[in-house]
């Protein structure tokens, strides 16, 4: 007899948060995958919304349009509970911050500027990934944000996508976020 697969339900959104190349794409993707869960990829989104890709949108306009288009995302895109992954640079408004904890529960995946360095292939997708050097200014600068908007922290050093995913499974269970359907 063909056995169904067990499905998870969210029972809150949760924001998968982090610099970039610390997985949230692929930890949200496997998650996605494995426990049924609705995940949406806040670039994606962005990107589809504007029809053009965020590189574009930096050239065109700014950083700073673009953190407005990331934090009106926010809002629109966890009304339901389902898996968040947001842009790396989601925690530099304190609102955004405040937003998503408020609205759901917030997953830190954490990673080092040289793991970060080896992960991304295609750094032209990112324009504020530039040399190792200022990626590891960048962290710096922002892990106390990271800390702060985090309800939980996840260090992916040494772990890949399925050992990282299995943790944050794991945590969500512990917290009761989510239930069997
Ligand atoms: C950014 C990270 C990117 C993207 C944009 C800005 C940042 O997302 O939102 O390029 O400021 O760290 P990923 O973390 O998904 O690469």
């Amino acid at each position: 007899m063909e056995q169904r697969k067990t499905e998870w339900q969210l029972k809150r959104p949760v924001f998968l948060i982090g610099f970039m190349g610390a997985g949230k794409s692929s930890v949200g993707r496997r998650l996605a995958r494995k426990y049924g869960f609705t995940l949406i990829d806040a670039d994606t989104y962005i990107e589809e919304k504007e029809g053009r890709t965020i590189s574009s949108i930096f050239e065109q306009e700014g950083e700073d349009r673009f953190r407005d288009l990331e934090s009106a995302s926010l809002d629109e895109l966890s009304s339901e509970p389902c898996i968040i992954s947001t842009g790396g640079g989601v925690v530099k408004r304190s609102a955004n911050r405040a937003f998503m904890k408020d609205r759901g529960f917030v997953v830190y995946l954490s990673v080092t500027a040289d793991v970060a360095a080896e992960r991304i292939s295609d750094k032209s997708t990112r324009p504020l990934f530039n040399d190792l050097d200022s990626v590891r200014k960048l962290i710096a600068e922002r892990t106390p944000l990271y800390e702060s908007a985090a309800d939980c922290i996840v260090n992916t050093v040494g772990l890949n996508v399925l050992q990282i995913s299995n943790e944050v499974f794991r945590i969500l269970r512990e917290h009761n976020l989510v239930t069997r359907v």
